[in-house]
């Protein structure tokens, strides 16, 4: 493995009736609150009122920015920072799901800065100060709860571009398994396989004696694979959601990521996709990731034959090991099918008219992907066998 610094800054404060923290971690960062929610869900579902609740006992002033979209917008970036920048917000708390957590990301460093926050997405500048922020999490799939990534949409020239900082880790971030009840359905089978796409991400690497690594990967599929079935026969089982809430942080929070690098390609083919479609991520990776898979087995058959045997229980006996790296990636195919996922592009009512244009934009930054280098005819490929 290579050499490997680690250090992850956030507080994580997982459980059951752990809302109440917030009044121990606010008054840590100052009184002057920016509260950053997304469409609705956490006024439907009551969480709003709870946190305000906890809010006025510790007297804070509190400015809110409701209505983040998913895919959050730039847009809905700039009037954050104008708020913060307005107002003299000392903390931002986001609550809600990944876009939630990623605009406010954007908004602490945005805040600090005198250009335009674009700048960090097109690699022009560098964050050199950020608001802290704290998070109230609703939705298990991004990570963003305890990462230093952000993904925002420019609608305007149609580019979905991720940046990072280490300034922008939440200092404090609240997981109750209770607060992704309410989660639907679909989204809750987006975040699945957002959270096993991480894991892939990290899987497909190119370094050498990452034993304990592979197996922690290994380990975090098989509990999901384990999990997802049950629990989305049962949205509201305390358990399932607080297994899947511990996976979806375990899977992006650099803990996988000690002394590899890993491919992180079907990230930014399926930021394309969304930049152009405005499509749920999730979703975009159930379709894409096999794809990836099926493109790049060639690069290395005997990783993607582990993968089959020992998370899929793909039987390799009087088999190729071809033949078993292609059984694990139609298990994985059947098995997101099986839960509700969506298999092809024409699901979204994607058709090839835009590849070109899509591969472009994943193009953005050149040649990609550390475990397999994807060039444009690559990601066309890809998108083709993804129709
Ligand atoms: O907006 P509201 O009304 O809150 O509804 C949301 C939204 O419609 C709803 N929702 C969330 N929690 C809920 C709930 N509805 C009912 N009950 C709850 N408890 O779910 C919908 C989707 O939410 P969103 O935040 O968009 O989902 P997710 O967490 O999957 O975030 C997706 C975004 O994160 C980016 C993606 O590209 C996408 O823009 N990513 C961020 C990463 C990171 N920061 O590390 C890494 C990821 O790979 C990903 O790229
Ligand atoms: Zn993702």
């Amino acid at each position: 493995m290579n050499s490997f610094q680690f250090h992850n800054p956030t507080r994580l404060i997982f459980g059951k009736g752990q809302l109440t923290a917030l009044k121990t971690e606010i008054p840590k960062y100052g009184s002057k609150v920016l509260l950053v929610y997304g469409g609705g869900s956490i006024k439907r579902n009551g969480l709003y009122d709870q946190v305000i609740d906890q809010l006025k006992e510790i007297g804070v002033e509190i400015t809110e920015l409701p209505g983040v979209e998913p895919n959050p917008r730039l847009s809905t970036v700039h009037h954050g920072v104008d708020l913060c920048k307005t107002k003299g917000v000392e903390l931002i708390l986001a609550v809600g799901g990944g876009s939630v957590l990623d605009c406010a990301k954007a908004i602490a460093a945005g805040a600090k800065y005198d250009g335009d926050m674009w700048d960090f997405a097109e690699r022009k500048a560098v964050p050199q100060a950020a608001l802290p922020l704290g998070t109230v999490l609703t939705m298990a799939a991004t990570g963003s709860e305890m990462n230093g990534n952000s993904v925002i949409t420019n609608e305007a020239t149609e580019e979905k571009l991720g940046w990072g900082s280490p300034l922008v880790y939440p200092v404090f971030s609240i997981l109750d398994p209770e607060n992704t009840y309410t989660l639907p359905k679909d989204q809750t089978v987006y975040g699945i396989v957002d959270i096993m796409s991480h894991v892939f991400e990290h899987y497909f690497h190119k370094e050498t004696n990452t034993l304990l690594q592979d197996e922690f990967c290994e380990g975090l599929l098989r509990t999901v694979i384990e999990t997802a079935p049950k629990l989305v026969e049962d949205l509201e089982s305390f358990d399932h959601r607080e297994t899947i809430l511990l996976c979806g942080t375990m899977a992006l929070n650099g803990v996988l990521n000690m002394g590899l690098k890993g491919d992180w390609a079907t990230h930014n083919i399926e930021h394309a996709v969304s930049a152009v479609y405005d499509i749920p991520h999730g979703g975009g990776l159930a379709i894409l990731f096999p794809s990836w898979m099926s493109h790049n087995l060639h690069h290395d058959v005997a990783r993607f034959k582990r993968l089959a045997v020992k998370v899929f229980d793909v039987d390799p006996s009087g088999k190729s090991d071809q033949q078993v790296a292609e059984e694990g990636i139609a298990a994985l195919r059947s098995f997101w099918s099986s839960i509700g996922a969506p298999s092809r592009l024409a699901d979204y009512d994607i058709d090839g008219s835009k590849l070109e244009v899509m591969a472009d934009k994943a193009m953005r930054f050149g040649a990609f992907g550390n475990f397999a280098k994807l060039e444009k005819e690559d990601v066309l490929a890809i998108y083709q066998r993804s129709l």
